[in-house]
This record gives C-alpha cells, structure tokens and sequence, in this order.
C-alpha cells in the first residue's frame, strides 16, 4: 500500500486525476469504477477541464457504477448515479452505451446484483477502481462487518452512513438500504485507489491504513491489496504522523 501526502485537498484531487489520465493514456479501453461524493468531485472537475484541453481521452474506456442508496435512480436528487452523470459522464460525452449502473429501483434487487456480478465475470476485472472511504470505513456501501468474500450485494445501512448520507441531500432522506459492489470486486480490480481529505477521515484512515485488518473497518482489507495507492491531504494523514 503506497500512501500519498499531500498539503490540502485541492492539491490531491489534481493529483488524483493526473494518475487517472496517465492510467488511461496507457490503457486507454480500461474498465474504471468510480466513486460519488466529496472526495471525488475536485477530482471530476479537473479530469473535466484535462478532458477539454485533451489531456485526456475516456471515449474507449467502460464505467461501472460503485454503489447506489435503494429505491433512488439517476433523476433522484442526491443519487450516486445522477451525481456521476452530472459531474463526469455528461461533462465528458461519454457513450450510455459504456456505462453500467445498478438499477437501484429494480423490484428485484437480487436480480440485479446477479445481473452487475455477471456483467463484473464478463468485463472485469476492473483496471482502475477509485475509492472514498466512508467515515465508518466502508467502501462503496461494504458496511463494518461486511464479508470479505462478498460480490454485489444489498445492504443494511449502518447508522453512520444513515446520518453521514444526508449531506448529499436538500432535504432529509430516509437511507435504510443500499447496492453495492463487493470487496471481492474491489479486491479482484488490478488497481485501487483510494482518497481522503479533511481532520474528520484522520481516524478512520489511520484505522484503515495502520490497523488491523477487520471487516469492522472495511477499507482496512486494502493493506492487502497488492496494488493500492491512497492520497490524502495532510489533515486526513495527521494519524500517520511519523509512519509515511
Ligand atoms: P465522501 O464519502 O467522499 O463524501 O466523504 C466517502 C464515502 O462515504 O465513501
């Protein structure tokens, strides 16, 4: 696990971004997996911006959708698919026809996490998975006590991301479940990387980055992932004074 400091978060999400462009200049039909949220949307907007000076070609590459809370879809305000078409998908032009997302409306959602685990056999693994971490530890929606073993899955939402959810929403939202990739997809991707910035993820990334490695924090299984980079800002690595 190689771990990238950086002065703020500004600085990490351009440098987020420069390693995704250099990745796709070298493997420019790459499977990517990305997140939503805070993390990556400074990273959005210069791969936007890199895409415009053409730094930067996505159009043979293929998108997987991470995660989505049940029941909402890509016109829902605060949805992680609505939030990827707005930030990166529509801003780049890419193709529908290259992206593949969880139908979280689906009526059966066990169906559909057949459908992503088979699109996954059939197109993965990923080359380039990009990560937050949630302030539980999870990764997409792998809640604390998920198994390591796990492909796409519904999820109980911990009471974390329940109450931590809300600020991608104008107003409050009941969150009870979610669909996710699993850690086995995370694990199985040839690259993953992972940001996080701000004093408030200082703890859980020294749990994840220094800890053991628990599914009672979840993103502390990267530790064994043979390719893992992660970049934070320098309030996010305060835990790991001394040991980078
Ligand atoms: P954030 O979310 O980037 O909005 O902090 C991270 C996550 O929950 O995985």
């Amino acid at each position: 696990m190689e771990i990238k400091v950086y002065q703020n978060y500004e600085e990490m999400a351009l440098h987020i971004a420069g390693y995704i462009a250099d990745f796709v200049h070298r493997k420019p039909d790459a499977l990517l997996c990305f997140p939503s949220g805070d993390t990556p949307s400074g990273v959005f907007k210069q791969l936007v911006v890199m895409d415009r000076e053409g730094k930067v070609d996505f159009r043979h590459c293929t998108f997987v959708g991470l995660d989505e809370w049940v029941g909402l879809g890509r016109d829902d305000q605060g949805s992680c698919e609505g939030f990827m078409y707005d930030h990166l998908f529509v801003p780049l032009g890419i193709d529908e026809s290259s992206i593949h997302f969880f139908d979280a409306k689906a009526a059966d959602l066990r169906a559909e996490c057949i459908r992503m685990d088979r699109l996954m056999e059939q197109k993965g693994p990923i080359d380039l998975m990009f990560l937050g971490i949630g302030m539980n530890g999870h990764l997409g929606l792998n809640e604390p006590g998920v198994d390591f073993a796990s492909t796409s899955s519904v999820v109980q939402l911990d009471e974390v991301t329940r109450s931590v959810g809300q600020k991608y929403f104008q107003n409050q939202t009941r969150l009870e479940r979610g669909i996710t990739l699993g850690i086995k997809q995370i694990m199985d991707s040839r690259t993953v990387i992972l940001g996080a910035s701000g004093a408030k993820k200082a703890n859980i990334v020294r749990q994840a980055v220094r800890g053991e490695v628990t599914n009672r924090v979840p993103g502390s299984i990267l530790q064994r992932h043979g390719h893992s980079v992660v970049f934070l800002d320098r309030e996010a690595a305060a835990g790991l004074e001394g040991t980078v």
